[in-house]
């Protein structure tokens, strides 16, 4: 079944006015994970909602980086905790959140996100890589700890947004891992 477009409307979010049902859908869809607030390592810089009414039943966090790849910098957009509240699953909510999130990611080179289910983003698009080194910031329990560097590439997923290709290399996140 779609979903009616009529029945969906999507906005950005407002920290201020979403953050308690945030919270709600974040722990719903990941639970055990966010610990009653609305990010889990860090605050996303933008966020996408999408509402049946007054209801909050999808989002999606957008990240605005700049990453290095072997050395040479790439604009990307990290996509953050992608969720769909379980009764409204399988209407094309979640591809709507993505497709929102890629529209505010134009002017990026490349959006990537972490996910140990990469057949759920494979009908959009994203694809995992060949094995690359990775480094990033640890943050846990709110706190910064320390640059680990390991192997991601079976849980990094990643779409050209633009006319450039990944290039082999180290990967710097330059940032906490979203
Ligand atoms: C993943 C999630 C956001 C998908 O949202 P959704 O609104 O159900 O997705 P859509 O209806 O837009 O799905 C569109 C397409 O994506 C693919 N897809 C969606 N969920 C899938 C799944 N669980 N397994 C495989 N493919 C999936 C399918 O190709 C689907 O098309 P189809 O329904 O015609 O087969 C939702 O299942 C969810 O919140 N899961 C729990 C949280 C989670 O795991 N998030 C991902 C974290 S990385």
């Amino acid at each position: 079944m779609r979903i009616d477009p009529n029945k969906i409307t999507l906005r950005t979010a407002s920290a201020e006015d979403d953050d308690a049902a945030l919270t709600g859908l974040l722990n719903e869809a990941f639970p055990g994970f966010f610990e009653e607030r609305s990010f889990f390592k860090q605050e996303p810089h933008q966020r996408v909602l999408a509402f049946q009414g007054p209801t909050l039943v999808g989002q999606i966090g957008i990240d605005r980086r700049v990453i290095s790849i072997e050395g040479t910098p790439y604009r990307i957009i990290g996509l953050i905790d992608l969720c769909v509240t379980p009764k409204a699953r399988r209407q094309g909510i979640g591809r709507a959140l993505v497709q929102a999130a890629e529209a505010l990611g134009q002017d990026r080179e490349f959006a990537i996100l972490f996910s140990d289910s990469p057949e759920i983003y494979r009908a959009w698009g994203y694809r995992p890589l060949p094995a690359a080194p990775m480094r990033w910031l640890a943050i846990d329990e709110l706190r910064s700890h320390a640059v680990i560097e390991g192997e991601m590439s079976d849980v990094l997923l990643v779409k050209p947004l633009g006319t450039r290709k990944w290039p082999p290399g180290m990967i710097d996140l330059l940032g906490y891992m979203f």
